[in-house]
C-alpha cells in the first residue's frame, strides 16, 4: 500500500463504533460523516462501523496534494492501517462515496470482503457533466459553500421528505456548508476527472448489495439497474419514499439491508 501524505491522512476525523465484521462508510459530496449517523450506532450491534470525514470535509482538515478519487481510496485505505484493521472490509460508498468504494476495490482488491454501492453509478461524467463540475467550482470560489448548497439541497431527498421529515434537509444542509472551499472544488476536480468504472463491473467477484431511493433526483434508479445486471453477485433494493440520501430518508429499510447483507456473509 503507498504511504499517502502520512500526517495529512492520519488527521483524518473518524468515527469508529462497534465490533465485528469492520464496514467502511465513505460520504458522498458535499457532505460528511455526518451523513451516516443513521447506520453508524443502529449498526455496532452487528458490526464495526468506520466512518471518516474525507479531506476538507466535517471534521477533516484539507491537504495540499490534488484532490483525486484514488487519493481517497488511499486514505481511507491508510485509516484501516493505522486502526490495525486485518480483516477484510465490507465497504460502503454513497454517490461520491461509491466512486471511491470502486477505486478502493481496483486498488486494494485483497482487502474488501463486500460492497454496498448507495446512490451511485459506475459511468464517468459525460462532456456535459464535466463542464458542469467546472461550473460548479467557479461558483464555490466566488460565492462559496453556502451557494453551492442552495444549489444542491433541493435535488438531495424525495420531493416528499422535505415536508415529511424538515429536519432532514437542515441537517444536510449543514453538512454543506461545514465543507471547506478546498474539500469542495477538490471533490468537483476529483469527481470530473474520475476514470470510468463501467469495464469493472463484470470483474467484482464479492458479494455486492445495491441501494437506491426510488426517488432519487441526481441518479435515476436506472443506474443501479445497469450496475445489478453487470455485476455477478449482486443484489439490488430500489427504497420507497427515498431520494438521493436513501440511508437518511429511510435509515431502517436501509439498516435492514445491510444487517441482511452481513448475515448472509457469517
Ligand atoms: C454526491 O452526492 O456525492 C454527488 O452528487 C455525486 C456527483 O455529483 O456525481
Amino acid at each position: 500500500m503507498p504511504e499517502p501524505d502520512s500526517i495529512d491522512s492520519q488527521r483524518l476525523a473518524y468515527d469508529d463504533v462497534g465490533r465485528g465484521q469492520p464496514i467502511l462508510f465513505i460520504h458522498g459530496y458535499p457532505l460528511s460523516r455526518a451523513l451516516w449517523q443513521p447506520q453508524v450506532q443502529a449498526l455496532s450491534a452487528y458490526a464495526r462501523a468506520i466512518a471518516p470525514d474525507l479531506p476538507g470535509f466535517g471534521q477533516s482538515a484539507p491537504v495540499a496534494r490534488k484532490a483525486t478519487i484514488d487519493a481517497y481510496a488511499d486514505d481511507c485505505a491508510y485509516l484501516l492501517k493505522i486502526l490495525g484493521i486485518r480483516q477484510k472490509v465490507i465497504v460502503c460508498g454513497l454517490s461520491m462515496g461509491g466512486y471511491v468504494a470502486f477505486a478502493f476495490y481496483r486498488r486494494y482488491p485483497e482487502m474488501v470482503g463486500g460492497l454496498i454501492l448507495a446512490s451511485t453509478r459506475a459511468g464517468a461524467d459525460s462532456a456535459e457533466g464535466k463542464a458542469n463540475r467546472d461550473k460548479a467550482i467557479a461558483l464555490a470560489q466566488k460565492e462559496g459553500a453556502q451557494a453551492i448548497a442552495r444549489a444542491m439541497l433541493p435535488k438531495m431527498l424525495a420531493p416528499q421528505s422535505y415536508s415529511a421529515k424538515p429536519g432532514l434537509a437542515a441537517a444536510v444542509r449543514a453538512m454543506m456548508v461545514t465543507a471547506s472551499l478546498e474539500g469542495i472544488t477538490g471533490a468537483l476536480a476529483a469527481m470530473r476527472d474520475r476514470p470510468d468504472s463501467t469495464d469493472m463491473l463484470a470483474t467484482i467477484h464479492v458479494p455486492t448489495l445495491i441501494l437506491h431511493g426510488e426517488q432519487d433526483q441526481i441518479m435515476p434508479p436506472s443506474e443501479a439497474e445497469a450496475m445489478r445486471a453487470a455485476i455477478p453477485s449482486s443484489a439490488l433494493t430500489i427504497l420507497p419514499n427515498a431520494g438521493h440520501m436513501p440511508n437518511m430518508e429511510q435509515p431502517d429499510a436501509f439498516n435492514r439491508n445491510i444487517i441482511e447483507f452481513i448475515n448472509v456473509q457469517r
